[in-house]
């Protein structure tokens, strides 16, 4: 196991990044509008990536006022589909642009049981799949825009839910007893070991990208639509006291995608700022590689791991 980082200091102000380039999905509501609002005011161009057209268009107007930053633009992504996966991928890299920060934050939770457009279970679907297919897709341009001393970063978002979550090989898609709950949970494990087999894999690559799980903690969000009403009242009620805002939920993903403390170093759980253990399932080499063989042949991908791990 790998040492704990050094906590961040007071020092920890980011420096501006101009001439960087981030994709944030999910970025035109709660925690994903909050991080893609805090990266353009750093200077980045970034590019929300969302399956809302109509809500996009006001969302990258308000982030242009509030930062004095043009360069916030919308792309449409619906991470339900493939072919739509696949076509943002084709519409962004026909921008010539390069590729510095990857944030794979969008998510549903506690969604009723449904299917995605390729038939996958929605929590899998959206939450884990669809990041899985946009980063594979996006690993060339996140190469090629990486260096030594200046890695690109992906930093995918988990959440706590994922310590109470099982990864069911033998049902990835919730098909038996269908738990809202146990679907979004294993969603969010998966989430973790992908991250850790993406990092294993750059690592072995020699690739000038690194790969982190950012958990925002409890933030009041519209991410609650689903859950049972007596929650909702208690988030109502108690939310201001509870809950984080959605700038400060957004505040672990930024920090992965810009602290000087995190250049060079991938494969870590954040929480709070801070590194942490996430559940022991998830360093598991055997079950990371399983998932990540099974989420190929899903996508329809090519098993790059399998060349390099020889496995
Ligand atoms: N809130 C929390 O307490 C909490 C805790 C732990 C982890 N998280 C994680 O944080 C992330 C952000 O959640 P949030 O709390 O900010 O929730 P949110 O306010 O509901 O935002 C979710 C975002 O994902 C987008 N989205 C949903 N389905 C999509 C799809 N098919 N294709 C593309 N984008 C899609 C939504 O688009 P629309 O604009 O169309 O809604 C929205 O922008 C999620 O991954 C969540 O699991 C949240």
């Amino acid at each position: 196991m790998q040492c704990l980082l050094e906590a961040p200091g007071e020092e920890d102000v980011f420096s501006p990044q101009p001439e960087r380039v981030a994709i944030v999905t999910g970025g035109t509501d709660g925690i994903g509008y909050a991080t893609a609002k805090q990266l353009a005011k750093l200077g980045m161009h970034v590019i929300i990536a969302g399956n809302n057209d109509s809500k996009a268009q006001e969302v990258v107007r308000r982030i242009k006022q509030d930062t004095l930053n043009d360069q916030v633009e919308f792309l449409y992504c619906d991470l339900a589909s493939m072919r739509s996966i696949r076509q943002f991928v084709q519409t962004f890299k026909m921008k010539k642009l390069p590729l510095h920060v990857l944030v794979n934050n969008a998510g549903v939770m506690m969604v009723p049981q449904k299917a995605t457009d390729d038939g996958f279970e929605e929590h899998f679907g959206i939450n884990y799949l669809g990041h899985f297919l946009l980063t594979n897709l996006l690993l060339g341009t996140l190469g090629e825009s990486g260096a030594p001393g200046r890695h690109s970063r992906v930093v995918t978002v988990s959440s706590a839910t994922h310590y109470v979550g099982e990864l069911n090989l033998d049902d990835l898609q919730s098909g038996t007893d269908y738990s809202a709950h146990a679907a979004y949970a294993q969603s969010k494990l998966a989430l973790v070991l992908f991250t850790y087999r993406l990092q294993a894999l750059l690592t072995a690559r020699g690739a000038p990208v690194t790969a982190n799980v950012a958990d925002p903690g409890v933030v009041d969000t519209d991410l609650y639509k689903h859950v049972f009403w007596g929650t909702r009242l208690v988030k109502k009620l108690l939310g201001w006291w509870v809950f984080k805002t959605p700038d400060e939920g957004a505040w672990t993903s930024v920090y992965a995608a810009v602290s000087p403390v995190l250049e060079g170093v991938g494969g870590r759980y954040l929480y709070n700022e801070r590194e942490t253990w996430s559940l022991e399932a998830t360093y598991d080499p055997e079950l990371q590689s399983q998932l990540w063989a099974r989420s190929c042949q899903l996508t329809g991908i090519a098993d790059v791991t399998q060349e390099t791990f020889g496995r």
